[in-house]
């Protein structure tokens, strides 16, 4: 190590150890040298690392974040496909090859299945739940599905106790409810 690294490291050394206080870190680096050199001060040092740490952290956290989203997010095939007009028609009243509540059903057909269908589902209003071209969610979902249930359901159980058992186990709603339709009561699976 060349003569001016060594001074470098040892000045860091001093800032460190003297907590970057500009002082006592004077007070080091002068009793150590007569002069100390021409390079970023222990404190400069001290403030442009704690800078550059709190970049690079700041940029870990956007990678991890995109990466989340990525890894969650779903896309509808047909507008990934960029077929637009497999849903839009400017010449119609709705604006759509459908009326609203019969579009989703155009292709997603015999959807419901089951003697039980779920209030907004049984009515074609797909969109309460779902985005029609793309979500930051799995399943084109309006919301985490740990939260889609909650937009609507705020009235109390009726099922309270089994509620409360499953909630203090952190089961999801669709666990054991179809959010669609099912053969039995209460969409259960
Ligand atoms: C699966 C059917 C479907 C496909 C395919 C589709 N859309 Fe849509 N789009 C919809 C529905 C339904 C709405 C209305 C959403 C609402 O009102 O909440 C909509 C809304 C829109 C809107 C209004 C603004 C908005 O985002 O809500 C635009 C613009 C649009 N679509 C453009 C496109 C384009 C461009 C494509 C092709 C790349 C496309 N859509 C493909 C169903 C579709
Ligand atoms: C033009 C045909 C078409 C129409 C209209 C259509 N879909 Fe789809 N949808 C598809 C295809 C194809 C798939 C992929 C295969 C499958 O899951 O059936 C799909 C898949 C889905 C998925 C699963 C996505 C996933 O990531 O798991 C959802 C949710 C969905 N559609 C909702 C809707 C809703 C809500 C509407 C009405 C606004 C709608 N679809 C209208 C063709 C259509
Ligand atoms: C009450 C909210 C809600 C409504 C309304 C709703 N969905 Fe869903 N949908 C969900 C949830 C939640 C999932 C994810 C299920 C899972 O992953 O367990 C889902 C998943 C889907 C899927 C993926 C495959 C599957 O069956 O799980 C399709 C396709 C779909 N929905 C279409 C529709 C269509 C078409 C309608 C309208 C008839 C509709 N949904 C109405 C909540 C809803
Ligand atoms: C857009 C609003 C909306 C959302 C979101 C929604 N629901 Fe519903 N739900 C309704 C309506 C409306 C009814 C029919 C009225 C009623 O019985 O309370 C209903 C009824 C039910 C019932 C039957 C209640 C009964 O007494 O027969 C169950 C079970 C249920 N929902 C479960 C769920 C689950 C699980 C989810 C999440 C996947 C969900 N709901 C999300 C609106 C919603
Ligand atoms: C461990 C399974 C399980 C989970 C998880 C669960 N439920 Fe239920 N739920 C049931 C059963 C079983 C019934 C029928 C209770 C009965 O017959 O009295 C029911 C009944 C219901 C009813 C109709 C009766 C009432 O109490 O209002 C609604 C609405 C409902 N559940 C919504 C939800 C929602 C919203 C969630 C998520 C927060 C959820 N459930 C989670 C099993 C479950």
């Amino acid at each position: 190590m060349g003569k001016r690294g060594m001074i470098f490291w040892i000045a860091v050394l001093a800032g460190l150890l003297s907590g970057c206080d500009p002082v006592t870190t004077h007070k080091i680096t002068s009793t150590i040298f007569d002069g100390v050199p021409s390079m970023p001060t222990a404190e400069e040092y001290c403030r442009d690392y704690h800078q550059q740490a709190v970049a690079e952290e700041r940029e870990a956290e956007k990678r991890q974040q995109i990466a989340k989203e990525k890894a969650t997010a779903s896309i509808h095939p047909p507008y990934e496909e960029k077929r637009c007009n497999d849903c839009h028609d400017k010449n119609t009243d709705s604006g759509f090859i459908a009326p609203r509540k019969e579009l989703c059903f155009v292709c997603h057909k015999d959807f419901l299945q089951g003697s039980f269908a779920h209030g907004p589902a049984a009515v074609g209003d797909c969109l309460a739940c779902h985005l029609p071209h793309s979500s930051s969610y799995p399943s084109l979902l309006k919301t985490p599905k740990d939260q889609i249930c909650w937009m609507c359901h705020k009235e109390p159980r009726v099922a309270l106790g089994l509620h409360a058992a499953s909630k203090d186990k952190r089961l999801l709603c669709t666990e054991c409810h179809n959010p669609h339709a099912s053969n039995a009561r209460f969409f259960l699976e």
